[in-house]
């Protein structure tokens, strides 16, 4: 009889594709010493009885209690983990003027360990708190800051790809935030990538280096061109910013007289493993360049709600190829939860949509086929994040990472409008999405660990 190192029994809701969930009911998910999922028993197999009980009087067994559902661990494809110390405040201003206001003085404040450390420690708890396992994240252009929050990642057992942000055109920054000069800001990039790596070597989750223009306005073409080569030599991650507001769409225009999407990929920016957060105003071409280089949309719904007054497109673009996750973007979104953000992609795009449920011809008012069910806002918070970032997460099946969320729907103080014994698990599904907050999930794992209990 294999053994395994943890063996737990529920129910729980994965993707099986965008657009349809898969329940499996009282499963058994078997996870390896890796923490890698090696095999899922359906209670139909042969087999179901004897791997329960090789495990059942063990440590290594977990058992799901009445109420209690698993989901796979969200990701968080946008995070600025510096501005978590101003979430909340600062929505009252159009992008350019935030990032200079209010933006820039707070992240030129992590030159200070100290202060950083408290900030990026609060950060990581709350994202594991709201079931986010892995995290996508700019840090700041401080070198050292930026390897504090890898390190705090890796010490508290999430799944963080962190990027030291780049941003170094003495015309567009300020002179007390920006990088010294483009063969500095090159260098640290490149000592950042090897410091980062070998951090993760001591890691069961891993932790990851992002090569990170903070968005072309920010960068010389010399720095853009030397970070697609460092990302290329390094084989790493990319991230920035594209065409979110009108202001950097406009200023990318002149400046190249070309949209984001084409100005990255001259720079070899748009790789397999390259995620560009926001994206409102692509156009068909800027999206058929993505599905075919393999870049992924990070789609932060709140945020583009404040800076852009915008809803893409995303059921277009899921339908033309392209690799699509949900973004938080703290703080230019408010809120830490992926949960907030899958409900607001749901909410805008059904702005978007044309008519009311048919009132109106097609066409005559917002866009056709433009909404976004649950189950694809799901879908961008789980496995669509992980094929964005080429990882195997985002899914309970065979072969990815055991990253998983338990949701208590029973708690006395917090109970779920569940009132029926026979209701359709599909329907628990839905209000776990719509209902959930933080004090429902009572266990997060990542990679077969322990990561966030609560109380
Ligand atoms: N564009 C450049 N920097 C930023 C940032 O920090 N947040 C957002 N939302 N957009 C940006
Ligand atoms: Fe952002």
């Amino acid at each position: 009889m294999k053994e395994y190192a943890l063996v737990v029994q529920g129910t729980a809701f994965t993707s099986r594709t965008p657009k349809e969930i898969e329940v499996l009911k009282d499963h058994l998910f078997c996870i390896n010493g890796k923490g890698v999922i090696e095999r899922i028993v359906a209670p139909e197999a042969s087999d179901y009885v004897t791997v329960a009980d090789a495990h059942r009087e063990t440590s290594r067994f977990k058992r799901l209690n009445e109420g209690q559902y698993l989901l796979p661990g969200f990701v968080d494809l946008h995070v600025h983990a510096p501005q978590w110390a101003q979430s909340g405040t600062a929505l009252d201003i159009p992008l350019y003027d935030w990032l200079n206001t209010y933006t820039f003085p707070l992240e030129a404040k992590f030159s200070d360990l100290a202060f950083a450390r408290n900030v990026y420690e609060d950060v990581v708890d709350t994202l594991l708190a709201n079931g986010t396992t892995t995290a996508l994240y700019f840090a700041t252009v401080h070198k050292e800051a930026s390897v504090l929050l890898a390190e705090i990642c890796a010490s508290k057992g999430q799944r963080g790809l962190v990027g030291k942000v780049v941003m170094d055109d003495p015309e567009q920054n300020p002179e007390y935030y920006r990088d010294a000069d483009t063969n500095t800001a090159l260098k640290d990039t490149e000592e950042f990538i090897v410091r980062v790596k070998k951090l993760a070597e001591s890691t069961k989750q891993g932790v990851y280096p992002v090569v990170t223009p903070r968005f072309i306005p920010s960068c010389t073409d010399e720095a853009l061109k030397g970070l697609g080569e460092l990302a290329a030599r390094h084989d790493t991650h990319i991230q920035s910013h594209c065409s979110e507001s009108d202001w950097a769409h406009g200023y990318v225009r002149d400046r190249f007289g070309k949209h984001d999407a084409f100005a990255l990929n001259d720079f070899g920016l748009l790789t397999e493993k390259s995620v560009m957060a926001h994206c409102n105003f692509l156009d068909e071409d800027d999206a058929s360049l993505f599905a075919k280089t393999g870049t992924a949309v990070s789609h932060c719904p709140i945020s583009n709600a404040y800076f852009a007054n915008s809803v893409i497109p995303i059921a277009r673009w899921l339908d033309k190829g392209v690799e699509i996750g949900l973004g938080s973007d703290i703080s230019g979104g408010f809120s830490p939860s992926l949960y907030d953000n899958a409900r607001q992609a749901v909410i805008s795009s059904r702005m978007l949509e044309d008519g009311v449920n048919g009132e109106l011809p097609a066409a005559e008012r917002g866009v056709p086929n433009s909404r976004l069910t649950i189950n694809e806002a799901f879908y961008l918070a789980t496995a669509g994040g992980g094929e964005s970032l080429s990882l195997p997460i985002g899914r309970l099946a065979e072969g990815y990472a055991w990253d998983a969320q338990i949701i208590d729907t029973s708690l006395a103080a917090a109970r779920l409008p569940l009132y029926d014994a026979n209701e359709p698990l599909e329907d628990i599904f839905q209000k776990i999405m719509y209902l959930v907050r933080p004090e429902h999930i009572r266990e997060v794992w990542v990679q077969g660990e322990l990561v966030h209990k609560r109380g």
